[in-house]
């Protein structure tokens, strides 16, 4: 190679390596700003200043879609919810997985009818395709919030309102107003239960706002018999023991969702205790974290690094930064640890139906031959009524006892308990 050459050669070298260097330096300082910008909590992401945005929906709900362009990473991250479709095309029903329930459901809509939960998107499509029946706009409360919008403009009547006519009125699944009206950023309790049930909690400091914010559906709530509104069986927090719930139930004139088929007796059906069970005694990290800390996250924009609330609502073992960045602190398997839990609970809740639909079938056989006296049966269809509340209060739950392993065995081993007791007087 001739001198020239060399110098030439040299020259572009030397080009590259600087250029390799003032990349990285920028890199590295991006870097930098980027580690600046990272927040440890979702409490801590600073709020930016809500934008004036105007909507013809009804009652003034501004739609997701209408925040989409002040909010693009928070919008984004909220369609992602459309991508929990459960098991998808197989998605589970289970009516099949769990047949038990349908002798111990029998008489209400969820013995023939019941699927996994999905995705928020997906609350209107789901309540319009389910067989189960549903005759007023009560079934609404925890699906859209053009809902909960008309119940604080035209008040509770609203919830007794035929479903269709209320339907018709409806497009929004749940989304940003449920939780924040129409001041993003801000957690604002819109449905009238919660905010009665724990307003005063909140005020207290004794329940974070962003928990309640899920709690306005993810928990246990009845119909007024009267009224048909929609109601919690608490008003403190103090009041969110499964045991305060059914002496509540029992208060009310022995308040019954149905009446159980074969048995003839007045049962309740427990909804989704998600808030119960977490806030419940016994629970780990109620005091440490929020549902907002486990379910959404914090999560950085890829451009600018800067940090938002993540509105994709999933397991926080789906959830990689979570578990790296906080739970891996003192986890060393969370999976495998809450994979364990789970299958011990699930097999519990198996091995519990089974003695309960036994209660069922003999008590049903008892009623037909008539020979118990009326003494005895009271006392038996009372042992059936408490045990099924106990099973059901982790069956239908969604954590599937991760939520609180020990609230979870004490309400199973209750329902064991009763259950084995009225096969005993069923001898
Ligand atoms: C306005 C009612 C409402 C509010 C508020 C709400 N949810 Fe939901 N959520 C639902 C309904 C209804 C479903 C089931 C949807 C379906 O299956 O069609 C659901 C489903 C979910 C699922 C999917 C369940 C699964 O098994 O995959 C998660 C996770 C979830 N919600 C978490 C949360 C969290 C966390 C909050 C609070 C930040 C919250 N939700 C607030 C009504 C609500
Ligand atoms: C199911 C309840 C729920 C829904 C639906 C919801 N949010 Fe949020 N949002 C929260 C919670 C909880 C927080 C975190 C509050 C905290 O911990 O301080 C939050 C935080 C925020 C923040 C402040 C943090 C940040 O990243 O700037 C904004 C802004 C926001 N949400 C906008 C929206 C928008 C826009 C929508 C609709 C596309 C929406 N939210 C839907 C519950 C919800
Ligand atoms: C400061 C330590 C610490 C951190 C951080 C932590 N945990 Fe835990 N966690 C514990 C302890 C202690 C227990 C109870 C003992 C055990 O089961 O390991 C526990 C138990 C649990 C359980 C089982 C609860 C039950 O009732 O059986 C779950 C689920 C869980 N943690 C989830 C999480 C998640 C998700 C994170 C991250 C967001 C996290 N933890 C972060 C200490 C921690
Ligand atoms: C300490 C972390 C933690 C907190 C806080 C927490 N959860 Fe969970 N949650 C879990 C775990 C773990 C599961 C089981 C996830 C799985 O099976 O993959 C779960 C499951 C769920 C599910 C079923 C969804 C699914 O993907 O399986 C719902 C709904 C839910 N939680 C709602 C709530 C609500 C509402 C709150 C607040 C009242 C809350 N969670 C607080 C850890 C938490």
């Amino acid at each position: 190679m001739s001198n020239k050459k060399l110098d030439f050669f040299m020259t572009i070298l030397g080009l590259m390596l600087l250029a390799v260097f003032v990349v990285s330096i920028v890199g590295y300082g991006k870097d930098l700003k980027r580690a600046e910008k990272r927040v440890d909590s979702i409490a801590d992401i600073e709020v930016p200043a809500v934008p004036s945005v105007t909507t013809n929906r009804l009652n003034g709900v501004v739609s997701a879609e209408e925040w989409a362009k002040h909010y693009p990473d928070i919008y984004a991250s909220y369609m992602k919810n459309a991508d929990n479709k459960g098991h998808g095309s197989s998605r589970i029903s289970y009516v099949e997985t769990d047949p038990d329930i349908k002798v111990l459901y029998d008489g209400m809509g969820f013995s023939f009818d019941y699927t996994e939960a999905i995705g928020h998107n997906y609350t209107l499509e789901d309540i319009a395709e389910t067989t189960r029946p549903h005759k007023l706009a009560n079934c609404l409360t925890c699906k859209t919030p053009d809902m909960t919008a008309m119940v604080n403009a035209m008040g509770t009547q609203v919830y007794a309102t035929d479903f269709n006519e209320v339907f018709g009125k409806v497009s929004e699944p749940v989304s940003c107003w449920n939780c924040h009206a129409n001041t993003p950023g801000t957690v604002v309790i819109t449905h009238d239960y919660m905010a009665n049930a724990m307003g005063d909690e909140i005020e207290a400091g004794k329940v974070p706002a962003s928990s309640v914010s899920c709690a306005q559906c993810h928990i246990e709530y009845y119909f007024d018999p009267d009224t048909k509104a929609t109601l919690t069986p608490y008003s403190t927090l103090d009041e969110i023991a499964p045991e305060a719930i059914y002496a509540y139930y029992k208060e009310l004139n022995n308040f019954t969702d149905y009446t159980n088929k074969n048995t003839g007796v007045g049962m309740i059906k427990v909804q989704h205790p998600e808030f119960e069970t977490y806030y419940g005694k016994g629970s780990q990290h109620a005091g440490m974290y929020t549902c907002a800390d486990c379910h959404m996250g914090v999560a950085y924009n890829e451009k600018t690094g800067d940090p938002y609330a993540n509105h994709y609502l999933v397991s926080p073992l789906e959830n990689t930064e979570l578990l790296i960045s906080t739970c891996s602190l003192c986890h060393s398997d969370l999976k495998g640890q809450v994979k364990e839990i789970q299958a011990k609970v699930t097999a519990r809740e198996k091995e519990i139906s089974g003695l309960l639909v036994q209660v069922n079938e003999k008590l049903a056989k008892a009623v037909e031959a008539g020979s118990l006296s009326e003494e005895k049966l009271a006392e038996i269809r009372e042992l059936d009524r408490e045990a099924q509340f106990y099973w059901d209060f982790i069956y239908v739950e969604n954590a599937e006892g991760a939520h609180n392993s020990k609230l979870s065995h004490a309400c199973l081993d209750k329902a064991e308990e009763l259950a084995k007791k009225a096969l005993e007087l069923l001898k």
